[in-house]
């Protein structure tokens, strides 16, 4: 047979190989054999020197012309199982099938409750104030009647940063900061944010965050006191909430009182489903929820207010409010992250 009948041969081979071809790897290896470096086109071409001088150019021209062709062919082939392939992933393709939703993100519970209870203080007339984490010890103790080396400051072990500054242990230096910018009563200022001490358990995180408050006015007194935290916490949890002082101390208000609300569990009765005592309360109807008193006259003097100016404050824990209205007894999860709890505060 001649070269020039094998290249025809070679090409019509290719061509109804190449129609039979069921899929782009079939149709690939087709390009291998025929048209690839050491295919049979390549083949044949290497053959040129068998043929006589003066049919070599013929040949060689056919030749190219046969590789072009075939090469095309591959092409239109190979598009056109593309173009079947998108076809048949058009036709899964269901417009009526219901979207992916978007995952909804939600405020951290302890910014839920944070906000709601400056929404319930501001809307007494309190104003919010706020003031940096790194804190003086003038602000954090001293002007607060915490003397230096003074036992009460132990409670409040945190990270002290030198240079006198240190990680506010408390929200109570707001209380030293918003009277020296007023300068004179009255004052009525909230001051929510974070607080850190040198603590860590399954209720005490190094991180976590109170409401301060304060009241400085004429003639203010202990019912007033008692009259703005009853009606914070039964905003807060219900309005059977029922509020008892007991004598506590704190070195910036005389007298301190800690505060006891009715358990919300047990609603004070100290007992749960029968005779079992409440696991919240430990059986006695009461839950520590805040710490409060009369400003001491001493704080007014480090602030240059006259000394006999009447006020209270109190400083509240929001992990502590919102276990409870949660029903939530470890802390850490608050600061843990995990989607599975922070995904049941979306609202
Ligand atoms: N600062 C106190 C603490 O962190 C809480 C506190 C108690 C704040 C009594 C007050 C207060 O304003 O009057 O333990």
């Amino acid at each position: 047979m001649t070269l020039i009948a094998e290249l025809e041969r070679t090409a019509a081979g290719f061509t109804a190989a190449l129609a039979d071809a069921a899929s782009v790897a079939e149709a690939e290896s087709l390009r291998n054999a025929v048209l690839g470096r050491k295919g049979e086109l390549a083949v044949l071409m290497s053959r040129l020197p068998e043929l006589p001088a003066d049919e070599r150019p013929a040949f060689g021209k056919a030749a190219n012309a046969a590789k072009e062709r075939l090469n095309r062919l591959l092409e239109e082939r190979l598009a056109s199982f593309k173009a079947e392939a998108d076809g048949a992933s058009l036709s899964r393709f269901d417009p009526s099938m219901p979207g992916r939703m978007p995952e909804r993100g939600s405020l951290h519970p302890v910014t839920l409750v944070m906000e709601e209870i400056c929404r319930i203080l501001n809307n007494l007339g309190f104003e919010t104030v706020d003031g940096p984490e790194a804190e003086t010890d003038f602000h954090n103790f001293e002007a607060l009647n915490f003397p230096k080396d003074h036992p009460a400051r132990d409670m409040q072990d945190t990270l002290f940063l030198g240079d006198g500054l240190l990680m506010r242990t408390h929200t109570s230096p707001m209380q030293v900061r918003a009277m020296l910018e007023r300068k004179k009563p009255p004052v009525a200022v909230i001051a929510p944010g974070k607080v850190y001490r040198r603590d860590y358990d399954v209720t005490h995180s190094p991180m976590f965050h109170q409401v301060e408050g304060l009241l400085v006015d004429d003639a203010v007194s202990l019912a007033h006191l008692r009259g703005v935290l009853t009606h914070l916490l039964c905003e807060l949890f219900g309005p059977d909430v029922a509020l008892r002082f007991r004598p506590s101390f704190f070195p910036f208000t005389e007298p301190s009182v800690e505060v006891d609300m009715s358990c919300v569990i047990c609603r004070g009765s100290g007992r749960k489903s029968g005779e079992d005592a409440c696991r919240v309360c430990k059986g006695t109807g009461w839950l520590e929820i805040l710490g409060a008193g009369m400003v001491d006259p001493a704080v007014f003097a480090a602030v240059g207010f006259d000394p006999s100016c009447t006020g209270f404050a109190f400083g509240l824990g929001v992990e502590r409010v919102a276990m409870l209205k949660y029903g939530i007894d470890d802390l850490r999860l608050f600061f843990e992250n995990d989607l599975r709890f922070l995904g049941r505060f979306v609202k």
